[in-house]
């Protein structure tokens, strides 16, 4: 039998799903993303110390674990893993957004880790991240403090929008356009969750 969704790919030759790995890395980035603003909000409502330390402790790891996972997200990506092409439906401009969204989510995904580490060696205080303890690498510097504060506080909104953004697009892929972009993204059992466009 013939597979349609095969067809709506430029080339059949390219598959029609991305390889296991990449799907795995996609949803984890996810669930850490989540974890991470959960870990941040929560913890301007904590009712006492010990509760917004551990929650500081959970959200520095966290994103200790997202910076790491979207180091090996980019060497997989640009070694072993498998790309469907997208399909006829998206034009050339709509492949340009799509693939600066996509840059701009990685730089974000390796900067934001990285301002948020700052911010913490800025208070001149050792801290425990990934069950590791980071020694003092720089004295208390506030004004300092306070800049990588506002970026990290920039990068964290950036990052919501452009995350909106894809997930809008992939859902009017899905079911506006009804092609194979999301669907994509998703394990083989998930694949005929709704019909593709004849
Ligand atoms: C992609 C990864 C990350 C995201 C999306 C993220 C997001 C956020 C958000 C939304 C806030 C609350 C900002 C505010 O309104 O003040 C925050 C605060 C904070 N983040 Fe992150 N963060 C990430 C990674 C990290 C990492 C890796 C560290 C440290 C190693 C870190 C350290 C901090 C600290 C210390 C604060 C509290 C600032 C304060 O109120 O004193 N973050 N983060």
């Amino acid at each position: 039998m013939t597979d349609t969704t095969t067809s709506l790919w430029h080339e059949d030759t390219r598959p029609d799903r991305f390889d296991g790995v990449s799907m795995a890395i996609h949803w984890a980035t996810l669930l850490l993303i989540v974890g991470l603003f959960a870990t941040a909000w929560m913890r301007a409502f904590a009712s006492d110390g010990d509760t917004a330390a551990t929650l500081l402790y959970a959200h520095r790891s966290l994103g200790g674990a997202l910076w790491l996972l979207t180091l090996i997200r980019l060497l997989w990506k640009f070694g072993m893993a498998r790309t469907p092409k997208l399909p006829a439906t998206v034009g050339p401009l709509q492949h340009l957004i799509a693939r600066a969204n996509e840059a701009a989510l990685y730089a974000l995904l390796l900067l934001q880790p990285l301002t948020g580490f700052l911010q913490s060696i800025a208070h001149g205080k050792p801290f425990a991240l990934l069950g590791a303890n980071i020694p003092v690498l720089m004295a208390k510097d506030k004004a300092f403090g306070h800049a990588v504060h506002d970026l990290h506080e920039r990068g964290a909104w950036a990052l919501l929008i452009l995350i909106g953004l894809h997930a809008l697009a992939a859902l009017a892929h899905h079911f506006l356009m009804r092609d194979n972009v999301l669907r994509a993204m998703l394990p083989a059992r998930a694949k005929n969750i709704s019909p593709v466009r004849e």
